[in-house]
């Protein structure tokens, strides 16, 4: 069985590589640093390929795609992803567009063309490492928060429609709460509280995933806050995230 995993040089990427190596399974794993990955494939005992590419640029997406063609790809982790804090009229327009081509367009692409191959075989998972903020708005996060609500959804009307087609491919949506990794240095924040220890997380989101849960979110106290935010007013909702976000950026 073979995985492919983009963004495995660090965080929740390079945890899930380290889970999916203890069962066995063969991994392509991709990033753009590529000392990291090689790291990673020394501290494993099974076939790992690795591949530096800059998935921001669409081109790359589709030559990562061509590839990895004939590996026969039997799980697919579209895990790569950053954001970036400030006010939305502050923050980087450059970066943000840099952040839709990694967070949504390639996602997009790569669960697209995955998606085709899986059905033609019947067969196959992909998981979207999306975020709880794929239920939110999140001033002081803003776009990030918004290209996790375009993946999260995404994967779940495409989870309803292999339902309705019977197929046995697997699509689920990863939606953590804050996890320790490079994220938050990454997203230029600096200021945490409650985080998930990232190999904890990824064993879930691995076990879950082939548990075939459409929506996996690792902690009781995440789980707890997005069921009761379905009955809390959207004004109230946006002023407490505004809050929890302002703290990490400021
Ligand atoms: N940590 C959290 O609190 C949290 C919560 C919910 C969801 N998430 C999501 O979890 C996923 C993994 O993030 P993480 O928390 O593990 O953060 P991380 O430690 O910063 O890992 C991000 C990974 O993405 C890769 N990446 C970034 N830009 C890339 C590019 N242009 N091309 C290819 N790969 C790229 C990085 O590798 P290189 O830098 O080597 O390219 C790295 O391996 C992201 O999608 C994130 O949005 C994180």
């Amino acid at each position: 069985m073979i995985a492919l995993i983009t963004g495995a040089s660090s965080g929740m990427g390079r945890d899930m590589a380290k889970y999916l190596a203890s069962k066995g399974w063969d991994l392509i794993v991709v990033a753009r640093r590529k000392n990291l990955l090689i790291d990673l494939k020394k501290q494993l005992n099974v076939n790992v390929k690795v591949i530096e590419l800059d998935l921001i640029k669409e081109e790359n997406v589709y030559k990562l795609y061509n590839m990895v063609k004939k590996d026969k790809v039997d799980l697919l982790i579209n895990n790569a992803g950053f954001g970036l804090f400030g006010k939305f009229w502050e923050t980087s327009l450059e970066r943000e567009l840099e952040m839709i081509n990694l967070n949504i367009k390639t996602v997009h692409i790569l669960t697209k063309l995955f998606l085709q191959d899986f059905i033609q075989r019947d067969e196959g998972f992909i998981l979207n490492v999306c975020s709880s903020a794929g239920f939110l708005a999140g001033p002081n996060l803003s776009t990030y928060y918004a290209t996790k609500n375009y993946t999260t959804k995404l994967t779940m009307a495409i989870h309803e429609e292999l339902k309705h087609k019977k197929s046995h491919v697997t699509v689920a949506a990863f939606c953590p709460g804050p996890v320790n990794t490079e994220f938050t240095k990454v997203a230029k924040g600096n200021f945490t509280v409650g985080q998930l220890e990232s190999s904890k997380a990824s064993k879930y989101a691995i076990d879950q995933l082939f548990r075939k849960k459409l929506i996996i979110v690792p902690s009781i106290k995440m789980k707890l806050g997005l069921f009761l935010s379905r009955f809390v007013p959207w004004s109230l909702l946006l002023k407490m995230t505004y809050q929890i976000q302002y703290r990490k950026c400021k």
